[in-house]
């Protein structure tokens, strides 16, 4: 099987140029190699290699700058993301893609399911909607992964902002009305391996169905919650100056981009397709900061 990785820097796509290694020989490309502004040299590399299966792990991911970018983010996460759909149809391919919880609005009082009504509150969510939707219109075979709030050990991420800021000050001051779940940057990546493994079985079986599903750890937790959690991990290792975490409300902490109260997704519909049964986000946050220390 010949992979085609898109975005091969980021936070997934570092884990998943090892995670997929198995599985194929692996073509993965950064931003220098592939920038998803110039849409015409994507067609022309995709067609080139001609991959099986096309993973896109490259994104417009800042999400208050995306408010002042607009053009910059759908460029990204949109037309590119519809141009590599048409050209994944073209050749054939399999495309897996990720997306994001904050295509909703956060006002549902339970887990959001796949086919959940749609409302995103900024910038950066309506242009990952626009870019599932391109997806879905474009006939390719298609695999939307929606995950949420993820970390890792290395990029930049919640998890490395607090080590840094819990180094410098007394206390911090984290909102705790905003309820989701921390996914490990590998833990993705590894799902989707998995997942890699058992649709190259469907697609040659004809058995392929393409969809949507919500793939995020189990369990959730606010801000606040995840602030604490890593603090208290980090606490043995390192000398942090933070002894007071204060929750706050998200009107005290504003922000360029409106956010979801509730970024809870419900991955029941992922377990029942591919038997896979998420970890609990603190075990992923231990493991992952025991590579840090
Ligand atoms: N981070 C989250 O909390 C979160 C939550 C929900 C969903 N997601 C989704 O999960 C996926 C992976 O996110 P992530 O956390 O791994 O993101 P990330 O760490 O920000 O990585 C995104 C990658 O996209 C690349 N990129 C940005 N603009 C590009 C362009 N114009 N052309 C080509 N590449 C470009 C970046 O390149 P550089 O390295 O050069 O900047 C970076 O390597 C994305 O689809 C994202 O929308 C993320």
């Amino acid at each position: 099987m010949k992979i085609l990785l898109l975005g091969k820097n980021g936070q997934v796509g570092w884990e998943l140029a090892r995670a997929l290694l198995l599985l194929g020989e692996v073509i993965a490309l950064d931003r220098q190699q592939m920038d998803f502004v110039n849409l015409e040299a994507l067609r022309l590399t995709i067609h080139a290699i001609h991959p099986d299966l096309i993973v896109n792990a490259a994104a417009y991911t800042a999400v208050d700058k995306a408010e002042s970018e607009q053009e910059n983010t759908f460029l990204c996460n949109a037309t590119a993301v519809d141009a590599i759909a048409q050209e994944a149809k073209k050749i054939g391919a399999l495309l897996i893609h990720y997306s994001t919880d904050y295509i909703f609005d956060g006002t549902k009082n339970a887990s959001y399911l796949e086919d959940d009504a749609v409302n995103p509150l900024n910038v950066y969510g309506k242009s990952k909607l626009a870019g599932e939707n391109a997806i879905i219109a474009s006939g390719v075979d298609y695999l939307i992964l929606r995950t949420t709030w993820v970390f890792a050990a290395r990029g930049q991420n919640f998890l490395k902002s607090i080590l840094r800021l819990a180094a410098e000050r007394d206390t911090l001051n984290i909102v705790a009305d905003q309820i989701g779940a921390p996914t490990w940057a590998r833990v993705i990546a590894q799902t989707t391996a998995h997942i890699v493994q058992q649709v190259k079985q469907e697609r040659e079986n004809k058995l392929f169905v393409s969809g949507v599903f919500h793939l995020t750890s189990a369990g959730d937790t606010s801000w606040h919650g995840f602030a604490q959690k890593i603090v208290e991990l980090a606490s043995p290792h390192c000398q942090l100056k933070t002894h007071v975490i204060s929750p706050i409300p998200t009107s005290q902490y504003p922000t360029p981009a409106k956010r979801p109260l509730n970024s809870r997704l419900c991955t029941d519909k992922l377990t029942q397709r591919f038997g896979i049964v998420m970890p609990t986000w603190e075990t992923s946050l231990k493991l992952c900061m025991e590579e840090l220390f």
